[in-house]
């Protein structure tokens, strides 16, 4: 595993860089460099954003998580990556998205644990809205054309979204943007 990014905190208008290895950057910020991400990968790399979209990227080993031909708009899939227990979907949404693969760049794949205080997202996306939610805990809800923005509610950082890439017909997952909820990092073990 190759540890590049230890956490990311996004945050209404503030950010603070060097307090060891935390990052915190706005949410203005994290789209910025989620965007950076997707155009390395789309461009083959551009100065400076490299280093970009490297502070806020964790990667890990690459694993088959779908198929484009299995998809159906709307329908998502549940997978777990990188780890057994961080459960995740995979959709393709019918409009584009950041960090979108596929033809129409809409098929993203977002950790469904709420950053607030990890209420369980599982089932709750809604495919006319594009978005994940309503937590049944304290009701946030996050879209997912803005990888994973906040749009309502409690959490005040995006929702942790899965690095994707095309081979064929294959899905794979590469790697995590953000930080799973209940890990300081992205280690194999959860906090105590
Ligand atoms: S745990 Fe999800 S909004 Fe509080």
């Amino acid at each position: 595993m190759t540890q590049k990014t230890i956490q990311v905190h996004a945050t209404h208008e503030h950010s603070h860089e060097g307090e060891g290895e935390r990052l915190c950057m706005s949410r203005r910020q994290f789209l910025l460099f989620g965007g950076a991400s997707v155009a390395m990968i789309s461009l083959g790399g551009l100065p400076g954003l490299a280093e970009a979209a490297q502070a806020v990227k964790a990667d890990y080993p690459r694993q088959k998580i779908g198929s484009l031909s299995a998809l159906k708009n709307g329908v998502p899939i549940e997978f777990s990556y990188p780890y057994p227990d961080v459960r995740n979907i995979l959709v393709k949404m019918g409009v584009p998205a950041g960090g979108g693969i596929g033809a129409g760049k809409d098929i993203v794949a977002f950790n469904q644990q709420c950053t607030h205080m990890g209420g369980p997202l599982d089932g709750t996306y809604k495919a006319e809205h594009q978005v994940l939610g309503p937590c049944p805990l304290h009701l946030t809800t996050f879209d997912l054309t803005r990888h994973g923005m906040v749009a309502s509610g409690h959490a005040t950082e995006s929702l942790p979204q899965i690095v994707l890439e095309v081979r064929g017909d294959d899905i794979y997952a590469t790697g995590v943007m953000g930080l799973v909820y209940g890990y300081s990092a992205m280690t194999t073990k959860r906090n105590a």
